[in-house]
């Protein structure tokens, strides 16, 4: 067995050409900061260790991966990448196989191309293997410069090259497998002030300075990456967007390897952390975010966002519903336009319908809110139905209240159920109901004012102003004027009702 690879991944710079107040690394692509993509890719290699160079903003760039198995070290100037490097030497001398170092905005980087680089740098004996790649517009990169047969010599920054050497197409991506006894003693000239600063315009130590070194000294080994794009670096906002494009459709082709139909890839945005069981549809415009989770066999509809959430296998998610941070059992259905906020837990079988708003409420299996309601801060059990337009009043202005809904009861339209309230189990609520008391189990409660019927009232109340001779008066007109003028009545100046 070969000696196993020490990773170092440089995330400390700034990222000046994002024009961001946040440290590149944690701009996100496809649901991940780009820094959390490029670790994904080197765990795949299984390294003996993994160490980041942290700095700008090193705290939050810590917080974003801190659940991974890496460890931390700080570069508290940003004096360039050879300069990061050296920040990790205790880990180049404690490595007893090579050192891989890549940068951290390579989000789109696969775990194949690190381990060919890997058996690149092994087959060779040389020193350094690094991978370039051929770019139709190299602007930025620094440039590979090769001898006349074919070697290595060097690279050469953008900024620092000449006429000729910007004319070069081949460039580096800043993927390298360095032998660590050879960095070593490079790291070792850096930290003593014997290799002068890089760049004299701007004081930095440059790590492509080990290229042109380790030509002399063994010569370089070069892997050249057919797919440009895939080790490109994101240093602007436009190559964000082109890298999160890329990263998304390598997402979409994982789940549609593993049995998931996503109707229009192109058009549907699931992030890198998502799982999908298999027959699972995915319309277009739909949305899955975070950690979420979907069953085998269920259906995500167009438009739908779901973030952090868990469904269960066999339900259908019509369109346009807003979902997160809850959990959805198996076989129910929900929207199309169904709002639920954090901290829901649905039963298996449960409906949940258009302009229904949840929030920290669980709903036992089978029970149904089709329709126009507000659960908050609700406890609903088993086969209940909720009719249209029912409201938990959970907010008193200072705290808020539960409600309580037992097994079988029946919540008629246009109910609100004032919190803290109980409606017993199987017990019924007259619809237009203001609850404020609890229900017994089996009860009906009827809270609202009893109806009063008025024969002849209209006839007795004369002729309707402006009902004749306005006939083009817009609707709206109208009935404002029969209001006024039902105010006007005998019988509501007496108030009776
Ligand atoms: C670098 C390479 C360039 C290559 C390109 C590929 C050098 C000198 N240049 O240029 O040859 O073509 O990547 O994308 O290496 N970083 C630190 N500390 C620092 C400076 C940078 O940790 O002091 C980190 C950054 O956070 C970033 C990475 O190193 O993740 C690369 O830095 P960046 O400034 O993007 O380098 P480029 O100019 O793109
Ligand atoms: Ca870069």
């Amino acid at each position: 067995m070969s000696s196993p690879v020490t990773a170092i991944v440089l995330a400390a710079g700034q990222g000046t050409r994002m024009r961001s107040s946040r440290a590149k690394v944690l701009h996100e692509a496809a649901g991940w900061p780009l820094l959390r993509h490029v670790l994904a890719a080197v765990r795949a290699l299984e390294p003996a260790r993994i160490t980041v160079v942290v700095g700008h903003q090193a705290d939050q760039v810590r917080a974003a991966v801190a659940d991974l198995p890496v460890e931390f070290v700080l570069q508290a100037e940003q004096r360039g990448t050879g300069h990061a490097v050296l920040q990790a030497r205790a880990q180049v001398l404690a490595a007893s196989g090579p050192v891989l170092i890549l940068y951290g905005d390579v989000p789109c980087v696969r775990p194949t191309t690190l381990s060919r680089l890997e058996d690149t740098f092994r087959r060779s004996g040389r020193p350094l293997a690094m991978a370039t790649a051929r770019v139709a517009d190299p602007a930025g990169y620094g440039r590979v410069v090769r001898d006349a047969r074919g070697e290595v010599l060097r690279v050469v920054e953008h900024k620092d090259a000449s006429e000729a050497e910007r004319a070069l197409d081949e460039i580096n991506t800043g993927l390298y497998m360095v032998d660590a006894r050879f960095l070593a003693a490079w790291l070792a000239r850096v930290e003593q002030g014997g290799s002068r600063a890089s760049s004299a315009l701007t004081g930095e130590v440059y790590l492509t300075d080990l290229v042109a070194l380790a030509a002399q000294q063994g010569g370089v080994a070069a892997l050249e990456v057919a797919d440009a794009e895939e080790v490109l670096g994101v240093n602007t906002r436009e190559e964000l967007a082109r890298a999160a494009a890329r990263l998304r459709a390598d997402i979409a082709r994982r789940h549609m390897a593993a049995g998931v139909t996503i109707v229009d890839p192109e058009r549907t945005y699931i992030d890198a952390g998502v799982e999908i069981g298999p027959d699972t549809i995915v319309h277009p415009g739909a949305h899955l975010r975070g950690r979420t989770r979907i069953g085998a066999g269920a259906t995500i509809d167009v438009g739908a966002v779901l973030t952090d959430m868990v469904v269960g296998d066999g339900t259908e998610i019509l369109p346009y519903c807003v979902l997160e941070q809850s959990e959805v059992g198996a076989g129910a259905r929900l929207g199309p336009h169904t709002r639920i906020r954090p901290g829901c837990h649905l039963a298996d079988g449960v409906h949940v319908g258009n302009f229904v708003e949840l929030k920290k409420t669980t709903i036992g299996p089978g029970s149904k809110a089709n329709h126009l309601t507000y659960l908050g801060d609700a406890t609903i059990g088993a086969g209940v139905n909720i009719g249209a337009g029912t409201i938990t009043c959970n907010y008193d202005g200072a705290r808020k209240h539960q409600t309580v809904i037992e097994d079988g009861a029946f919540i008629g339209s246009d109910s609100q159920l004032v919190a803290p309230v109980t409606v017993g189990k199987d017990a019924y609520v007259a619809s237009g109901s203001s609850i404020t008391e609890d229900v017994p189990p089996g009860a009906l409660a009827i809270a609202r004012s009893r109806q009063v019927n008025k024969p002849g009232w209209v006839a007795a109340r004369g002729p309707k102003r402006g009902s004749a001779g306005h006939p083009t008066e817009k609707a709206g007109a109208v009935s404002g004027a029969t209001r006024e003028t039902a105010a006007r009545t005998p019988a509501d100046k007496r108030g009776s009702r």
